[in-house]
């Protein structure tokens, strides 16, 4: 969701507006357990330049809630597992984390939600019994603060809440896990917020290949699948797991609570065992999930429902454990190449991950706006390339070609990169009082082309979308934590087989 050009203290009002433009929304999880991938700067970029507009991270990492400062970009941020016992014991704890980590970057960085614990069943220790104590400061917290509408508070989970599964209309949660649920539930109701739910139809497939077949579990079936109770029939995995949520709360009277997927994928390389990790199946499974909820189609219990979903992950992630496809489930290879395309919009058209035709750079150089620089300084510099400095800059008014991304970095590129070229391609015309960047890869996309020295415009093969940083930096950063909850989640999926 980006800003109107120029409308820089209007971001407030433009969210409110936009908040009212229902329609289920897909995300991509921004997992960070990986000593290779680009730092939080870059990826603010990247993210921009693929025009997604929803991230899930896993905390509140202050670099990364810095670099997506005034991108329009959605964070939902996380409290982790170990964070739960401070979150739990002390309200000041959590008001003062709100206060130091949050509130400096917000709203400039936009966050809409914050998972308070992650899969907590498939967590060692007591997190279960600390995850709503924590909630509920948290959303203390945020009352304070007269946030609490804008930021929504949950927790995510894996399938193995419930006990059954199959067929959707039996779903139920696991009664072991009543004594938090419950509570949480009602949390939930009272502060209409979603139930979270992480959702991998690939791992009920690689562990149960003959109950489920491939092509359910991609969305590529003919009808399958009939659920005896409901006469509901199935076409693919990830509505009956949804569905068999949407039955567990109906059983417990829950009927208001909408339900979110936190994560769900496919990834593209495995083990050797692991024959449908392929970059192909997980093209085949992203595409059609997204075709799938992007129209509000719905599940045969819910059609017609909004469903939001993250997609796991951004990156392959290298310091993940677990078997080889653990560390391929990203849509983009630590040097900001994409794994295979993904078209964002499910039409089949347009904002499609793909890789810049980068070859033919020949030396040529661009001038692009910094992720860094101030948004105040990117205005002044904006203001000035399009006024004194001469630039057309009618590309970049809306409905022209360069108008998305709509965002100041991205208008601010292009209108900085002709500046550049019609001077001379000289260092000095790509300084805007430090917020220009020279890069040796072209920076068009789609229809919006960018100058060459000369005027020459470039002509693209394809609609592609090119990536404006190079080089990846190294990050050494660990989070165990993440490990911890990818293994769990692996672990879960071996439980809810026994389901299917
Ligand atoms: C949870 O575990 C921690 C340490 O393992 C302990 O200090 C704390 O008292 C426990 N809390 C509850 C509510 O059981
Ligand atoms: C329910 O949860 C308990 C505790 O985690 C577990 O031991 C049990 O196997 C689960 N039951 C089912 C049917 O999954
Ligand atoms: C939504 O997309 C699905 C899958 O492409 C299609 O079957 C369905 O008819 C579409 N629904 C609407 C309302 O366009
Ligand atoms: C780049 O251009 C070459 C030659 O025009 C073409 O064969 C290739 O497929 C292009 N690559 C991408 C990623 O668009
Ligand atoms: C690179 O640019 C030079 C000078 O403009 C030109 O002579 C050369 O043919 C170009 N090479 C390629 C591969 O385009
Ligand atoms: C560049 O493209 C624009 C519009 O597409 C066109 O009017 C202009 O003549 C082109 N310039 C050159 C040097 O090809
Ligand atoms: C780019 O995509 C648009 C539709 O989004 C299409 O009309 C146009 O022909 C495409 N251009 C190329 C070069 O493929
Ligand atoms: C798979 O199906 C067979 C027979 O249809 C059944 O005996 C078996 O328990 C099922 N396995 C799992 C993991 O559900």
């Amino acid at each position: 969701m980006g800003r109107r050009f120029k409308l820089v203290f209007g971001i407030s009002l433009l969210f409110l507006l936009l908040d009212s433009c229902r329609g289920s929304k897909v995300g991509v999880c921004y997992g960070r357990n990986a000593d290779d991938i680009p730092t939080p700067d870059k990826v603010a970029q990247l993210v921009q330049l693929h025009n997604i507009k929803y991230v899930r991270m896993y905390d509140s990492n202050i670099q990364v809630l810095k670099a997506f400062a005034n991108t329009g970009v959605e964070l939902m941020i996380g409290v982790t597992n170990t964070d739960l016992l401070p979150f739990s014991q002390f309200q000041s704890n959590v008001d003062t984390w709100l206060k130091n980590s949050i509130l400096p970057y917000y709203p400039a960085t936009k966050i809409t939600y914050i998972t308070v614990g992650a899969e907590v069943t498939e967590s060692p220790g007591n997190a279960s019994a600390l995850v709503v104590p924590a909630m509920q400061n948290v959303v203390t917290a945020l009352k304070k603060v007269g946030l609490h509408k804008r930021i929504k508070v949950s927790s995510t989970h894996s399938l193995g809440v419930l006990s059954r599964s199959f067929p959707p209309s039996a779903g139920a949660f696991n009664s072991s896990h009543a004594f938090f649920l419950k509570p949480m539930l009602e949390f939930l109701a009272e502060n209409q917020s979603p139930f979270m739910i992480d959702l991998y139809p690939y791992y009920a497939y690689r562990d149960s290949p003959n109950n489920v077949s491939l092509q359910y579990a991609l969305f590529e079936s003919s009808p399958e699948v009939i659920d005896p109770n409901t006469g509901l029939i199935y076409t693919n995995m990830f509505d009956a797991q949804i569905d068999s949520i949407y039955f567990a709360l109906m059983a417990l009277n829950f009927r208001t609570i909408k339900i979110m997927v936190t994560e769900t994928g496919w990834p593209s390389k495995g083990s050797p065992k692991e024959k449908a990790a392929t970059p192909d199946n997980a093209q085949t499974y992203n595409t059609n999930l997204i075709r799938h909820v992007i129209n509000d189609s719905g599940t045969p219990a819910k059609p017609g429902e909004e469903l939001d979903v993250y997609i796991f992950s951004l990156f392959n992630e290298n310091r993940k454990p677990g078997l080889e496809s653990e560390r391929n489930w990203g849509l983009f290879y630590p040097d900001q190449t994409s794994v295979y395309n993904l078209d964002f919009t499910g039409k089949g058209a347009g904002d499609m991950i793909t890789n810049a035709n980068i070859t033919s750079s020949n030396g040529t150089t661009w001038c692009i706006a910094s992720s860094k620089a101030s948004e105040m300084d990117l205005q002044n510099a904006l203001d000035w390339a399009c006024g004194p400095g001469n630039v057309d800059c009618s590309a970049i008014q809306p409905s022209q070609p360069c108008f998305e991304p709509d965002n100041l970095v991205s208008h601010a590129s292009y209108a900085f990169n002709s500046y550049y070229e019609q001077n001379g391609a000289t260092d000095v015309a790509c300084s805007f009082g430090g917020t220009g960047v020279k890069v040796d890869k072209d920076p068009s996309y789609d229809n919006c082309l960018y100058m060459t020295a000369g005027g020459v415009n470039k002509t693209l093969a394809s609609n592609t979308t090119a990536i404006a940083s190079t080089s990846s930096s190294t990050q050494n950063e660990a989070f165990t934590w993440i490990s911890n909850f990818i293994l769990v989640t692996s672990l879960s999926f071996l439980l809810i087989v026994g389901n299917f």
